[in-house]
This record gives C-alpha cells, structure tokens and sequence, in this order.
C-alpha cells in the first residue's frame, strides 16, 4: 500500500536520508522509531508528497507520489488520513464541527443529517457516542481530544492514515488509549497506517512491522520479534532503554 524505494534527503550539508527503503502491505501497521532530529518527519513528509526526494521514489496506492505536483498531489493525498503531534482540534468549534471540517471543505452540498451519520459512525470507531457532538475540545480529556482527532481523519474514509508522534507527551493512560484507536482503526476498518514515533513500548504494541532509523538509513527492519533481535549496536541501545524496565 506504501512502498519508499531508496530514499535520500539532504538539506545543505545534513543528510538526512541516505537510502531508506520500506513496504507497508495493505490494512497493517508500520512503525518508525527513531531519536529525536533523526529524520522522522522528513521521511513522513516525503509520504504526504509535502518533499520531494533527491533521489528515490515513493507510491502510495497506485499513485507515485514523489512524482505528483499540484492537483494530482492533492486528489491523491485525499485518500489519506493525518493524525498530526499535538491534536490540534479546532477550540471554537464542536466536536461535531471538527469531525466533520474535511467532509464540510470537500463538498459544500452534503447534506447535514448526512454529515451527522458520517460522524456518528467514525465516532463509535474509537469509542465516542453521541453525548460527545456538541461539547467543545476544552470540556474534553486529552485521551478523548486524540479519538476526535482520530475520527477526523478517518472521515473521508481514508485507505492510509498516517500518525506523527501520537504518543509524545501523553501520560501512560493516555497512550494506551492511543495505541488502542491506532489498532481499532486496522481491525474495525482494515486502515493502513504508519506511524512515526520514539515510543517504543508504544512501537511494540501496535506494529505488525518495524523501523528503526538511524544516521540516515533503517538500522532495522521487520516483525518486532526480528528488530527485537537485531545485533546493530544502535538498535540495540534505542531499545535497551525501554526492555530493561521490563
Ligand atoms: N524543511 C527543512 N529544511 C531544512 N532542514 C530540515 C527541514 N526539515 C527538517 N530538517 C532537518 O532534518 C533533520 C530531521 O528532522 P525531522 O525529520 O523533523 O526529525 P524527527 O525525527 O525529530 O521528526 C533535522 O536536522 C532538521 O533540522
Ligand atoms: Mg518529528
């Protein structure tokens, strides 16, 4: 479904990505590690089509992303779903209104009972019923801003749903509520995603595969069981952090 094909990215003199590769199959969860400054976002961009690569190419669906400008990008871009760090919910509006902002921007002419089933729905996707329509972001837990946030993206119904660091700065209730929606959205609606993030007990949970990235390059790849595994001395410290609590 998301296929990177060699990778590479420099700004100036930082090279960022020198040759990433990676395949996430249909309707499974991919999560990249990596420290912070390690090129996470940049390779998230570069999936979004927001960069372009100095070299390499990736596809999503049956679009080449890397090489689509303008309203190509955008009509492609339409069948993913962004859950960006931080919820950022619009304060002034309903939970209602937020949910239903992509639907509202696409086409003017939806019908609002329309639009009101369509948000119910996606709502009851991540454990929200309809007592929650007309609160304000404000009057919500930090958990509930994120399964809004969740429910938004997955209004257009979204093949891909694409998460930038779900989980930073959340307390340990809050991501596994988290890290539950991420794996509601794969089993009730078969949604591919990739996940971005320097969690790894998050990273474990949720990934049917995964990435570490390091120095520019994936430092490991594959079932958590074969990262798990990995000798690279790198990988080997990012993940020691986190097994030696356990
Ligand atoms: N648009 C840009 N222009 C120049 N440098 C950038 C740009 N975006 C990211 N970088 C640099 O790329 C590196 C990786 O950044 P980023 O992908 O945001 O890291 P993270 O893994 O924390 O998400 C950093 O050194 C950052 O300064
Ligand atoms: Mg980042």
């Amino acid at each position: 479904m998301i296929e990177a094909i060699d990778l590479w990215k420099s700004f100036g003199d930082n090279h960022v990505l020198r040759g990433v590769s990676l395949r996430v199959a249909p309707g499974t969860t991919y999560v990249v590690l990596g420290g912070s400054g390690s090129g996470k976002t940049v390779l998230l961009k570069h999936v979004i089509g927001l960069l372009k690569p100095d070299r390499g190419s990736v596809r999503v669906g049956d679009a080449e992303i890397s090489a689509l400008e303008g309203r190509a990008l955008t009509e492609a871009r339409r069948s993913f779903g962004m859950v960006f760090q931080g919820a950022a919910l619009f304060d002034s509006m309903t939970v209602l209104e937020n949910v239903a902002f992509p639907l509202r921007e696409k086409r003017r002419d939806v019908r609002l009972d329309e639009v009101r089933r369509r948000v119910v729905e996606k709502l009851a996707v991540v454990d929200l019923g309809e007592e929650v329509l007309d609160r304000y972001p404000a009057e919500l837990s930090g958990g509930m801003r994120k399964r809004v946030a969740l429910a938004r993206a997955l209004v257009s119904d979204p093949r891909v749903v694409l998460y930038d660091e779900p989980t930073t700065g959340l307390d340990p209730l809050t991501t596994d509520s988290v890290d539950q929606m991420i794996m509601a959205a794969k089993q009730r609606l078969g949604i591919t995603s990739m996940v971005i993030s320097h969690d790894v007990a998050s990273a474990f949970k949720v990934a049917d595969r995964l990435a570490v990235l390091y120095d520019g390059r994936l430092a490991a790849e594959g079932t958590p069981a074969q990262v798990r595994a990995s000798t690279d001395p790198f990988v080997q410290r990012f993940l020691s952090t986190w097994f030696a609590k356990q």
